[in-house]
């Protein structure tokens, strides 16, 4: 199956309570996990590169670690451009196959956002690929940017900024954010559901993003930690959380700090357990074996996607 864009996805995610996991890739370990795992719960799937993960591992490598993800798996994969900040990039990235990608002016003004997005939108639509557009910003650090408060998204501004620019689905703020440090020790974790569904009310049958959207599994930040890492109040979204937002508008889910904690579990485990192995393979295994059974789990007890690939 080629890669397909997030349109049909979205449709039948929005349709069926659930929603896509989109998982950020760097390299092949991390792209054979998240795909093995899709493919034995026959789970469709997004993976996303951002500007950073094109830069670190090369466009082309990473453009032909997804293309041998799909030639050895059976299921609908979408390859996204995550956080795109320029139009250049995200023609970039659609002249080189990408099927969806993000552009994100949520820093610009509304206007400045709209003709952004819309130029984005007019390219991309040209040539068959979907557009996620950003309105509100996330709380904490994005491209060493650091952003205090959440500025969440305004339901008022929804309708429109849909309407000028055809964005195909929409990243909003509602309490998320970026890395693995989501809310202060003591605090209360808590998601603005409220703005949620005011957006679903205007804006019906239209799919919503998730961003900054990992669990920030106590399991692996145990593991780093007793193995010489640093990660001091490490806190997530609550998966339950997660689940209802899946079964709602919301049908793409982001996750990467989740898959970088299960990645660095694994080596640090075998670094601090075995420190005569010098053998790349010795550590990258258990750390791909982890991101491959924290895939599954989102997949069947969050995302709640198993089985719709068929
Ligand atoms: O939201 C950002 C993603 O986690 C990607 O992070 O820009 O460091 O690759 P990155
Ligand atoms: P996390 O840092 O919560 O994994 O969010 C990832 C993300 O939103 C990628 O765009
Ligand atoms: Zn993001």
């Amino acid at each position: 199956m080629p890669l397909v864009s997030t349109k049909e996805m979205f449709k039948k995610a929005y349709e069926g309570g659930y929603a896509i996991g989109a998982f950020n890739v760097n390299n092949m370990e991390i792209v054979q996990a998240i795909v093995e795992a899709a493919n034995e719960l026959k789970s469709p799937v997004i993976l996303q590169a951002s500007k950073g993960a094109r830069e670190y591992a090369n466009p082309v490598y990473l453009k032909k670690l997804v293309e041998a993800a799909v030639e050895t798996s059976n299921i609908p994969i979408a390859l996204h451009l995550d956080h795109g900040d320029t139009f250049e990039l995200c023609k970039s990235c659609i002249d080189s196959g990408f099927t969806s990608v993000m552009i994100d002016g949520s820093h610009l003004s509304f206007e400045e956002n709209i003709a952004l997005t819309t130029k984005v939108v007019e390219y991309a639509h040209a040539h068959g690929v979907t557009v996620e557009g950003e309105l509100g910003q996330l709380a904490g650090v994005e491209d060493e940017v650091n952003v205090e408060h959440h500025s969440y998204t305004n339901p008022d501004d929804v309708v429109e900024f849909v309407t000028r620019t055809g964005v195909d689905s929409l990243a909003i703020a509602i309490g998320t954010s970026h890395g693995a440090f989501k809310f202060k020790p003591g605090q209360e974790p808590q998601l603005r559901f409220d703005i949620l569904d005011e957006i679903t009310e205007r804006l019906p049958n239209f799919p919503i993003v998730l961003h900054g959207a990992s669990s920030v599994s106590q399991e692996y930040v145990k593991i780093i930690q007793e193995n010489g890492g640093s990660l001091q109040d490490a806190i997530g979204i609550p998966e339950e959380m997660l689940r209802q937002a899946a079964r709602s508008a919301v049908c793409k889910i982001n996750i990467d700090s989740d898959l970088r904690l299960a990645f660095t579990a694994g080596i640090r485990k075998v670094f601090n357990d075995k420190p005569d192995v010098f053998d790349p393979r010795s550590y990258l295994k258990p750390a791909r074996a982890n991101i491959k059974s924290l895939v599954a789990h989102k997949i069947k007890n969050v995302l709640g996607s198993e089985g719709k690939a068929e």
